[in-house]
């Protein structure tokens, strides 16, 4: 399901058009990206356009392109496996263009996710998100420390959950976890 326009300083997250389609396969297949990202096979463009089609009817999640000031469109981030009773979400990121990393865009991007997931992605539930979980491998510190950045606690670490096939080894899955109270109050914002 595609959302609203985001707003942020220097980029907007917007909904993912068919034109995109095609950015999206190469970010994804980026080695680094899938290295990063649980059970991702190579995606071809006629799979993302059925997947393209299905998402547009999935109330579940709801995706966004980062449309960056400076460099046009730079990856996608989203809210997936909603729970829609208690307001329970995932997430998922990926700045897919290089030029793009390591200039504060992410960061930027996923205040403007969690602003939204939190106080106005209409859910179901009474309040909208209760809780957001991030899982991510243990080797990837430029997550880990962007989650906690922007106030994700860590909550667990699932030992050999993953298989490195590149690395050939198993590596850690910490989970991360983020609930509307504690965002409310780094906003400053009445519950
Ligand atoms: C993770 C990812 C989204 C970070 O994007 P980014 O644009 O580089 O992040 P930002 O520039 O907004 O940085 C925000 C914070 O992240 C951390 N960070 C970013 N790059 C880092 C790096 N190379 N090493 C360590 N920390 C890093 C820093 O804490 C940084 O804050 P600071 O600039 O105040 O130090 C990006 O690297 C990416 O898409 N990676 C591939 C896909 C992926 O791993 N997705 C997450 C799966 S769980």
């Amino acid at each position: 399901m595609n959302g609203p326009r985001l707003a942020g300083e220097r980029l907007a997250l917007r909904p993912i058009t068919p034109a995109d389609l095609p950015s999206i396969v190469r970010w994804r297949n980026r080695p680094e990206v899938r290295r990063n990202i649980p059970n991702q096979p190579l995606l071809t463009l006629p799979a993302q356009k059925k997947w393209y089609k299905r998402y547009l009817e999935d109330p579940s999640q709801v995706r966004f392109v980062l449309d960056a000031a400076e460099f046009g469109p730079i990856g996608v981030f989203g809210l997936t496996d909603l729970e829609r009773d208690e307001g329970y979400a995932r997430l998922g990121i990926v700045i897919g263009e290089p030029k793009a990393r390591g200039k504060g865009l992410a960061r930027e991007a996923l205040e403007l996710l969690l602003d939204f997931g939190f106080r106005k992605w209409k859910t179901g539930s009474p309040r909208g998100l209760h809780r957001v979980t991030a899982e991510v491998f243990d080797f990837n510190e430029p997550a880990i420390a962007l989650y906690r950045k922007v106030g994700f606690k860590d909550e667990g670490r699932l030992r050999g959950a993953h298989w490195d096939a590149g690395k050939r080894r198993f590596s850690d899955v910490l989970v991360l976890g983020l609930l509307r109270e504690a965002w409310l109050r780094r906003r400053s914002v009445k519950p």
